[in-house]
């Protein structure tokens, strides 16, 4: 899998998705830009889960608050305080790590051996073979299993208490040794904060400390009261947004799984008191159900629900996906109580309630978020699209399935050869998609090739105009997985492309 994972990575380069942030400078840790077909998925992306969650929801609306705040905001919220993650150093090496993950990648590996235990268990027993009961009754697995929850709960005991050295003794104990030197010497655990602090104002001693927002949820918890009043919004609603938030993440690795500046997709939904675990379990459902839409393989998808919660939840899981290094987390679900609201209440003097109508009373709403990260939401769908097949004829072909809404080009226009008015003929093709849809255009080299590459960046129909086509207005339509040609009338391509394409 650790191939797989490179693969995608070179992948993601080759064909303009994603590139190391400052590569002519040698790069910037952690740090990624999104290329020409990059942008065009996240794009869609985000244009695919604001569809879902604002346009299809009467009673939740969108915003786009500043990636400045003002700095009490993180005093409230408790980021200033408790926005920590323990870290290690190693004296031989000098080097620095997050003991979390260190702590999560020891765990990942038991779950290496719980999927070769499957594997085996699923040659052994063939067609007879229930991978579920499976799970649920072999021995060893579950003994991995449990050693997996017992890791976990020790770890988040330790945090929760903020008991490094607990921490600590735990990476001893499971002898987890340096990534990079295998050396096991750690001398010290610190706490240390993950929020990246700049200046606002133009001399030195007048300046304000600010940081770079490390959630996008504060920006919506300031607006409460400017979004219900302005909007009229009767409980329950929600506040759905989508932007940057910072983190200076210690451990740079993984790809754009783990990054220190990248996107997040929130929303808020604002409930009354008492209601809030009803609301939180509808929209598990709700969010794993949007995840599985996508057709990436339900069992790709799966709940990780919380022992230890954030200082501010009474209730927490992790969707989690099966990214080419294991099952990790892709979007968090929290009940956050009232927390945000009243925090901001103390520190800003101002009353943030709602009245409620039918009961007379007053009262802070309590909210249910869900967050999910744009960039690991690409990452899944790519990392999972990215596919080497065998043909028929023995050769091999790159293709990356993505979801034909999502694909940053929707058709290629390909004239066949480069003359006797074929480019002519599929220009004002062209110019007739583009209206609708991401088109484009090539004439370089052989068609196979053509096709090849359109494979490659996920362009789910490719339109080739040959000779035939000037007399009888007819060209070859593509598609991508099945690799199915079907002649078709020109004018039938837009509805055609749009069917498929349509989110
Ligand atoms: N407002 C709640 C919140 O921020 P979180 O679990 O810290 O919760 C939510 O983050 C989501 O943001 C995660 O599930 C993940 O998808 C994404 N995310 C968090 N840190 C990230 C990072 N360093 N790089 C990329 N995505 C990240």
């Amino acid at each position: 899998s650790e191939d797989i994972f490179k693969k995608v990575i070179s992948h993601a380069k080759e064909y303009g998705f994603i590139f190391q942030s400052s590569e002519i400078y040698d790069g910037l840790s952690a740090v990624y830009d999104y290329g020409q077909n990059g942008a065009e998925l996240k794009n869609n992306i985000k244009q695919y889960w604001w569809k879902a969650m604002v346009q299809m929801n009467e009673n939740i609306v969108g915003i786009d608050s500043a990636i400045f705040m003002h700095p009490t905001t993180w005093k409230a919220s408790g980021h200033v305080d408790a926005f920590n993650d323990p870290l290690i150093d190693n004296k031989d090496s000098k080097k620095r790590y997050r003991a979390d993950v260190l702590i999560e990648d020891h765990c990942a590996k038991i779950e290496a051996k719980i999927d070769k235990e499957v594997a085996k268990a699923a040659k052994r027993f063939g067609d007879a073979f229930d991978k579920n009961e499976f799970i649920s009754t072999n021995a060893r697995v579950l003994e991995y299993q449990n050693q997996i929850n017992t890791i976990l709960a020790r770890m988040g005991k330790s945090l929760e208490n903020n008991d490094l050295e607990d921490v600590k003794a735990l990476i001893e104990e499971l002898e987890i040794a340096d990534p990079m030197t295998g050396s096991k010497n750690w001398t010290e655990v610190r706490q240390f904060n993950l929020m990246f602090g700049t200046k606002l104002g133009a001399t030195a001693d007048q300046a304000m400390d600010l940081y770079l927002r490390p959630e996008t949820a504060q920006g919506i918890f300031l607006n409460y009261l400017n979004v219900q009043k302005t909007g009229r919004m009767k409980l329950p609603f929600g506040i759905a947004q989508i932007g940057k938030a910072f983190r200076n993440e210690i451990v740079a690795r993984q790809f754009i799984f783990r990054q220190r500046e990248f996107e997040q997709m929130e929303m808020q939904f604002f409930v009354k008191p008492g209601t809030e675990l009803e609301w939180y379990e509808k929209w598990k459902e709700t969010r794993i159900k949007w995840h599985r839409a996508l057709g990436l393989g339900d069992d790709n998808y799966r709940f990780h629900d919380h022992e230890k919660l954030a200082h501010y939840a009474n209730a927490a899981a992790d969707i989690e996906f099966k990214f080419p290094f294991g099952f990790k987390e892709l979007e968090g679900i929290h009940s956050r109580t009232d927390f945000d609201l009243k925090a901001h209440e103390q520190h800003s003097g101002k009353k943030i309630q709602f009245f409620d109508n039918e009961t007379n009373e007053s009262y802070v709403p309590y909210v249910v978020e869900t967050s999910v990260g744009l960039d690991r939401m690409f990452l899944s769908i790519f990392s999972n699209s990215l596919k080497e097949e065998v043909l028929e004829d023995g050769s091999e072909r790159v293709v990356l399935s993505l979801p034909p809404a999502l694909a940053p080009v929707k058709a290629a226009v390909l004239p066949l050869v480069k003359k006797d008015g074929l480019p002519e003929f599929a220009e004002q093709i062209l110019k007739k998609l583009r209206l609708d849809f991401n088109v484009s255009y090539e004439e370089k080299d052989s068609i196979g090739k053509r096709y090849r590459r359109m494979d490659a960046v996920g362009t789910p129909f490719c339109i080739t105009v040959d000779h035939d086509s000037l007399n009888d207005n007819t060209v070859t339509l593509r598609y991508r997985d099945t690799m199915e040609q079907k002649r078709v009338a020109v004018e039938d391509l837009a509805q055609i492309i749009d069917k498929e394409v349509n989110m």
